[in-house]
């Protein structure tokens, strides 16, 4: 039997209905998921009224009806609960509506105009809610909690208040599908996922994310339901990794996105490393045309410093290696060091093009290294001396 049938119950009266898509390769057409990803929703049943907390992915429709319908008639729903109005977890909205005459839709200001704007759903539908504002189901309470900003500008968290489940959406989320629906049934390396999600979709938002950090001090949470990945039973863990996540704390640790043609950058980026590592710092590659961008999402998260190694390429850095930068940069990383190791056949021009793309960050740029062609013995001891410097300065 597929897991797609699968219902979980992970409270008295409270499901898990959520889907598990397998084949995903990407998310936002830019995103690789080398483990597929899940669309979390919930079912929340009072004595006297019953809640959905968020819905599915485009394509799950039905599969989201058949598990609501293991537990209850569909049909009979009171209320729709919109965290989010992304595709991912609000397409299904009109589905489910279409199955119940009843259900209101409860989102934000913004989230309702959003919704509005991406689904044909009937606005008399809506009922606007604010932070502190609950919903009475009976023997149970949600709470909705003011959470704008992750990642988009209407979202919002919903919390179970007498069993002290956190509804967050995407925020606390993890891309992984698998049949394990708890992080302590999952495999050790579980935050990473949660890491590498983060740098992609959360970090450019981290003032947002730790304010919304803040205000959860004042929840006893139990157990963190978000909409991708596994639920967290002991939520410690992964609230202090976003507490660190979210500050400018960073490790002792340098990234060097590089490419090379024919192997000159290569060379300056093995002597770099091995300098690095040689004085204690972590020093991590990560070869641009080969490697998942996902990971490197993760180490922009809290490496102290960043060396583009580059050829130059029609007169500035390798088109790939444009792309890593500016993402880079989009995303908003803590990085305090960034420095840049060129070779270049004739007049170069990748430093200069880089220098711009630094330039904005929080970050300092050390003294590019430019060579021409093969880097000789006297450019090594150079680039000797920038993972020197780099280290010093971390350290
Ligand atoms: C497609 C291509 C375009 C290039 N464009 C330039 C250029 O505009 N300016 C320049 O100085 N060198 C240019 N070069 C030369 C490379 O920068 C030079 O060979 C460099 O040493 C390659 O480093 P790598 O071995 O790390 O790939 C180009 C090389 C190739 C293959
Ligand atoms: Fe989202
Ligand atoms: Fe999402």
């Amino acid at each position: 039997m597929a897991f797609s049938r699968e219902v979980r119950e992970i409270s008295s009266d409270v499901y898990w209905v959520g889907v598990r898509d397998w084949e995903r390769k990407f998310f936002d057409k830019l995103v690789p998921l080398p483990e597929g990803t899940t669309y979390n929703a919930y079912l929340v049943q009072g004595e006297e009224k019953t809640a959905l907390v968020d819905t599915v992915n485009p394509g799950f429709e039905e599969d989201l009806e058949e598990k609501v319908g293991q537990v209850m008639d569909p049909g009979e729903l009171d209320y729709l609960i919109m965290n989010h109005a992304e595709p991912d977890h609000a397409n299904g909205l009109s589905h489910m509506l279409s199955l119940a005459e009843n259900p209101e839709i409860l989102a934000t200001k913004k989230g309702k105009d959003m919704a509005l704007s991406l689904y044909d759903l009937p606005e008399e539908k809506f009922r606007v809610v604010e932070g502190g504002d609950t919903l009475d189901l009976g023997d149970k309470t949600l709470e909705f909690i003011d959470a704008p900003w992750l990642h988009w500008p209407e979202t919002m968290f919903t919390y179970f208040r007498e069993e002290g489940i956190l509804f967050p959406s995407d925020f606390f989320g993890a891309h992984i599908a698998t049949p394990k629906l708890y992080a302590d049934e999952f495999r050790e390396d579980v935050l990473k996922y949660a890491k590498d999600y983060f740098g992609e979709i959360m970090m450019p938002f981290r003032p947002r994310a730790a304010k919304a950090l803040d205000k959860l001090e004042d929840y006893e949470i139990n157990t963190i339901a978000p909409s991708h990945g596994v639920i967290y039973r002991n939520p410690e863990k992964i609230l202090e990794a976003h507490r660190s996540w979210t500050s400018s704390e960073v490790e002792e640790k340098v990234l060097i996105p590089y490419i090379s043609m024919w192997g000159s950058t290569a060379k300056m980026v093995k002597v770099l490393r091995e300098t690095i590592a040689a004085e204690g710092v972590d020093a991590v590659p990560f070869e641009v045309s080969s490697q998942s961008l996902n990971s490197l999402a993760g180490e922009l998260v809290d490496s102290a410093g960043i060396v583009f190694g580059t050829p130059t390429v029609l007169a500035g850095p390798h088109p790939q290696i444009i792309y890593i930068a500016t993402l880079a940069k989009k995303l908003n990383p803590p990085t305090k060091y960034f420095g840049v190791v060129e070779s270049h056949g004739w007049a170069g021009g990748a430093v200069r093009e880089l220098s711009n793309l630094v330039e904005g960050t929080s970050g300092e740029l050390l003294d590019p290294i430019e060579i021409k062609g093969s880097p000789e013995e006297e450019d090594l001891e150079r680039v000797v001396g920038l993972g020197e410097k780099l280290v010093e300065k971390i350290k």
